[in-house]
């Protein structure tokens, strides 16, 4: 899919739709600056169906095509011109970031559900951000709100949407710079989010641990980057018995995909750790059947850090040097696999006694990060997992679980997520709960007690990272059947993490 900035005369545009915002205005029709629009508004307001609200949209096929001789015609409400709806209830600014978002993906609904390839949409006058925000934002919801995974589909089902959107062409009369730089900031956001959906909708047998490695590599190549993958032998001599022994069941090699960008040795360095558990079956201590299929999505912690790292490619941010590590496996059962009572020793040295299979993504990540902190020196770490189903029972799939070690840094990761549509809740940490996975036999153990289960999961990789400021964000409830919203599939992987961890990186000074 294409998009691009437009000033040709909207006249002239014979696409297959044109788009209008308009904000509700009290009991008033709402107001369009095109008249030929606005007329049709006008009637639709006085029949009752269109005020503006906020998600309101009001399609139509326009009959005098020396006026507008596009396809079709579509209105989207923007609300009121004072309100913003904000997930946290608090800033007007992340509540309006959302709105041009959600108004971008209702587009590309619509859209999707006529047979509607081209599309020219006209971008709304601002209120209250700028105009770089508002073309940024909406650009996103349009490009997200845009996206399909049909690979596999042959043969098309009568009940799928027709369409599939092709070229989005932005309008604004003059070619603004704000307008362009917004345009470029949302692509690349929504062009990242995308990858890694893509690579969640992959199959267990198709997206592999090997499948990470390649992406990486590519990544480094088309950006240069730098892209170093540990095989085997190196976990081996490495000793890494974490993702060693989560691998043990498994046909499929393990990887440990570590991405590097490198400014200078002067400034700070972020790492970021993403769970690449390409399936996740629980191993010895198996999972019950029944929704099984879904744990291919085990791995939308790496898809998170890989999208975020293509952005970061694009983008070439400065002053900070990112580091992104993916450890990558399958958790199968079979004769070599890891048995509930086994004990491995994880990088660095400390032991773990192995009670469940199933919670084995803390072990993979407990490599990863104690590899990834001694031999990078971060300033700070932002690990990303579907690691607990307890952080659905407890928030839902609304907002992604955070728990840390420091304040500043929880705070700073906080305030991206609500920026970007992706927001977090944070939990807490303490030595009670850390308490709870205390070992007889080894240092430590991989599950507590059932209570608290997201909490003890993120007190086991605390073990890891020692005094380094640390933020685990558990996205076992957001990385897939996200709250719906126009530019989030209601079903499958919302690429979540992606963009709080772009948004963390460009305000990161
Ligand atoms: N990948 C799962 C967590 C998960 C569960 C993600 C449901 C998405 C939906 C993880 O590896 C796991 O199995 N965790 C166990 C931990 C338990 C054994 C302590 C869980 O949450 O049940
Ligand atoms: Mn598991
Ligand atoms: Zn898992």
């Amino acid at each position: 899919m294409k998009i691009k900035h437009t000033t040709q005369d909207l006249r002239k545009f014979r696409g297959d739709m044109i788009t209008f915002f308009v904000y509700q205005q009290n009991s008033k029709v709402p107001f369009c600056n095109n008249e030929y629009v606005q007329n049709t508004i006008k009637l639709a307001f006085k029949a009752g169906d269109f005020s503006g609200k906020e998600g309101e949209t009001l399609l139509f096929y326009p009959a005098e095509k020396e006026k507008l001789p596009a396809k079709r015609v579509l209105v989207v409400g923007l609300g009121k011109a004072e309100e913003g709806k904000s997930t946290t209830g608090k800033n007007p600014a992340d509540a309006w970031r959302e709105n041009y978002r959600m108004a971008g993906g209702r587009v590309s609904e619509t859209a999707l559900k006529t047979r509607t390839g081209k599309i020219l949409v006209v971008v709304p006058d601002p209120f209250i951000l700028k105009r770089q925000e508002t073309t940024e934002c909406l650009t996103e919801g349009l490009m997200l709100g845009a996206y399909q995974f049909k690979k596999y589909k042959k043969n098309k089902q009568e009940d799928e949407p027709p369409g599939a959107i092709k070229e989005i062409m932005l309008f604004t009369e003059k070619a603004e710079k704000p307008v362009l730089a917004g345009l470029k900031m949302g692509r690349i956001a929504a062009f990242a989010g995308c990858a890694a959906r893509d690579m969640a909708n992959e199959p267990g047998n198709v997206w592999t641990p090997a499948r990470f490695a390649e992406f990486g590599r590519k990544l480094a190549k088309t950006y240069d980057l730098t892209c170093k993958v540990l095989s085997k032998a190196d976990m081996q001599r490495l000793k890494m018995g974490g993702i060693l022994g989560v691998n043990s069941g498994s046909a499929q090699p393990p990887k440990m995909v570590i991405l590097e960008y490198k400014t200078s040795p002067r400034n700070p360095t972020l790492l970021l750790v993403g769970k690449g558990l390409t399936f996740d079956s629980g191993g010895i201590s198996l999972k019950p059947p029944k929704g099984m299929e879904e744990m291919k999505f085990d791995m939308c912690g790496g898809a998170a850090v890989l999208g975020a790292f293509q952005a970061v490619g694009e983008e070439k941010p400065k002053g900070l040097n990112i580091i992104g590590i993916v450890p990558a496996t399958e958790n199968l059962p079979g004769p070599s696999a890891l048995k509930p009572g086994d004990i491995i020793s994880i990088y660095g040295g400390k032991t773990v006694e192995v009670v469940n299979t199933d919670a084995e993504g803390r072990l993979i990540l407990a490599d990863a990060l104690a590899y990834g902190i001694k031999h990078y020196k971060p300033q700070a770490v932002v690990d990303l997992a579907t690691l607990t189903g307890a952080v659905i029972i407890g928030l839902g799939h609304h907002r992604t679980g955070l728990l840390s070690n420091n304040d500043e840094l929880a705070q700073k990761v906080t305030t991206a997520g609500d920026r970007c549509g992706e927001p977090l809740w944070r939990l807490p940490l303490g030595p009670e709960y850390s308490k709870q996975i205390k070992s007889k036999v080894a240092d430590i153990k991989n599950v507590g007690n059932r209570a608290a289960g997201t909490i003890t999961a993120a007190a086991f990789l605390q073990e890891f990272v020692g005094e380094t400021a640390w933020v685990h964000l558990d996205i076992a409830g957001t990385a897939y059947n996200f709250t719906e919203k126009p530019y989030v599939p209601n079903k499958g992987p919302s690429g979540t993490g992606v963009r709080t961890l772009l948004e963390l990186i460009r305000n990161w000074k």
